[in-house]
């Protein structure tokens, strides 16, 4: 027993459940349905998913199919998600996946996929909707000595997981810092009808325990690891995303001059990827001051807005920084400590807390179209890239609820993603009030169809399509004279099909 072991494990009992990552995964069997850690490529168990892989890959080998159900907290790794899908080893996916293997199963129906809000599944799991869970597996910095576990870099479902399996399968990440002890507040509602409301009325509330409690005697195995989490590498930002930045920051500054905003603004929610990151550096050099934070994930753009001191109090569920970050982040992480918390993510995005703290919510879409309608998930109506994440949570309860996204995609700008129709809806008109391109805003609080029509088609459409969208909206309003939301039935989607046909959405 090393040093190391013993100041990660302090609780002296459980130290004689330490097994390999393979004698831990023999216990998963065929048909399970695993809960494991993991949100936006953090906090997700490293070594026993991997292991697992090879025993499933065993087992097709000798003709024996051997399948599990995922669940995590969000997205996870090539180490989790890549290495179960690269060996067809799961059925069924939930509820968020960013992995380009498991992508591809899902797109070529060898993976079955259950996409859904980020802040419900824990209602889902605890209601027994999905079965019983058979095993969790979740990454922790360390056991205390009297049993209770230091969550990771993510706290995501672990909680749910951990009260709901049957068993407990712990890897103890060596990496990550011990100073991550005490960030964490961890707080699961109870059922309907015992729900109370709660009690988070500023960003920096507790309400819960810095540790994830689990009875010692579920814990069946402990696997030590020593790996960095997956670590997002994000696009430089690039003019489109700067102009987009500028945009949304202008808004705010409008509606500041205006008194509908306060000057250090409200919590600010801000998506995945790299149009987000973006947008979240552009903050770095706006007159905003005392900003605060409450969204899902911790992107380099937070942390940088945090040590400028522009943030106050950032609250989430979990980190999705780049490599150079990681590094940064563990050397400070007992000052960060102070001004950030991590939380289930049932609660950072419970509805109740961001509608009353009234969140400004920031996130990516892949396109949206003439009356306001988003979609955040599938390209060409049927392929789907990431999944709905915890958009839909904070968009419809949201103070103002912001989609951006580039004006084109595809390398020559061969796809508007401003269209007649959207090919997927993930947000309806009713919960999107601004919609924000490189080439401008429009804001939709207030508007009829028609009226968001035109903002949408002078403010945020590429030059090289607005002449277009124009002509559909025209021709639209000739042939469904005086109706509320005119289309053209039949070349509503046309841009895609034509997209699919041609290899562009040019006329
Ligand atoms: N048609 C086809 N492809 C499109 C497209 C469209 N209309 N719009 C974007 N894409 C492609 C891009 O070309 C790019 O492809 P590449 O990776 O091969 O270059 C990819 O989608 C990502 O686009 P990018 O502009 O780099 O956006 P991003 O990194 O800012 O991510 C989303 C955009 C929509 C994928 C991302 O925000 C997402 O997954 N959102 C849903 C979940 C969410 O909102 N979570 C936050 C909740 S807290």
């Amino acid at each position: 027993m090393t040093r190391e072991t013993e100041d990660r494990i302090r609780h002296s009992g459980l130290r004689d459940r330490i097994v390999s990552a393979e004698e831990a995964a023999l216990r998963i069997k065929s048909g399970y349905r695993v809960g494991m850690s993991g949100f936006t490529g953090s906090g997700y168990p490293k070594q026993v998913p991997r292991a697992l892989a090879e025993h499933i890959l065993r087992e097709h080998s000798a003709g024996r199919r051997f399948r599990i159900s995922v669940m995590t907290g969000a997205s996870t790794s090539s180490e989790l998600d890549g290495a179960l899908a690269m060996v067809d080893g799961i059925e069924l996916r939930m509820p968020y996946n960013s992995d380009p293997t498991a992508r591809e199963k899902i797109n070529t129906g060898k993976m079955e996929y259950f996409d859904f809000h980020l802040g419900s599944v824990a209602q889902y799991v605890k209601s027994g909707f999905f079965g019983e869970i058979d095993v969790a597996i979740v990454e922790v910095t360390g056991i205390t000595e009297d049993g209770r576990l230091i969550p990771s870099t993510s706290v995501g479902n672990n909680q749910v997981f951990i009260d709901s399996a049957r068993e407990v399968i712990l890897e103890v990440n060596h990496y990550q810092p011990m100073e991550l002890e005490g960030m964490h507040d961890v707080f699961e509602p109870p059922m309907p009808p015992y729900r109370q409301p709660i009690m988070i009325t500023k960003v920096s509330d507790r309400i819960g325990t810095p540790y994830l409690i689990c009875p010692a005697d579920k814990i069946k195995a402990i696997v030590e690891t020593n790996s960095p989490d997956r670590a997002t590498v994000f696009k430089d930002v690039d003019p489109d995303s700067q102009a987009i930045s500028r945009h949304i920051l202008d808004f705010f500054q409008r509606e500041v001059a205006q008194g509908r905003l306060p000057k250090s603004l409200l919590p600010l929610q801000s998506g995945v990827g790299n149009v987000a990151n973006a947008v979240l550096y552009g903050l770095l050099d706006s007159p905003f001051e005392n900003l605060e934070v409450y969204t899902e994930v911790i992107q380099d753009g937070m942390l940088a807005l945090i040590d400028s001191g522009k943030v106050s109090y950032a609250s989430a569920t979990a980190f999705s920084v780049s490599p150079a970050m990681v590094e940064q982040f563990k050397a400070n992480v007992g000052l960060y400590k102070d001004r950030i918390i991590l939380r289930p993510q049932s609660i950072s995005n419970h509805v109740e807390v961001i509608k009353r703290l009234g969140v400004l919510a920031m996130n990516g879409c892949v396109e949206f179209d003439l009356y306001g309608n988003v979609n955040s998930t599938h390209i060409n109506g049927t392929r789907i890239i990431n999944g709905i994440g915890g958009s839909g949570d904070f968009a419809r309860n949201s103070f103002i609820s912001i989609f951006t996204t580039p004006s084109t995609a595809g390398k020559h700008g061969e796809i508007s993603c401003v269209v007649p129709m959207v090919s997927h809806v993930d947000h309806c008109e009713h919960d999107v009030d601004i919609l924000v391109t490189e080439q401008g805003l429009a804001d939709l609080r207030g508007t009829s169809p028609k009226q968001r029509a035109e903002k949408i088609i002078e403010q945020c459409v590429h030059p090289d399509y607005r002449k277009q969208l124009r002509e559909y909206y025209r021709y639209a309003l000739q042939v469904s004279p005086g109706k509320h939301t005119p289309h053209i039935l039949e070349e509503a989607l046309g841009w895609h099909s034509r997209f699919q046909r041609t290899g562009t959405m040019r006329a």
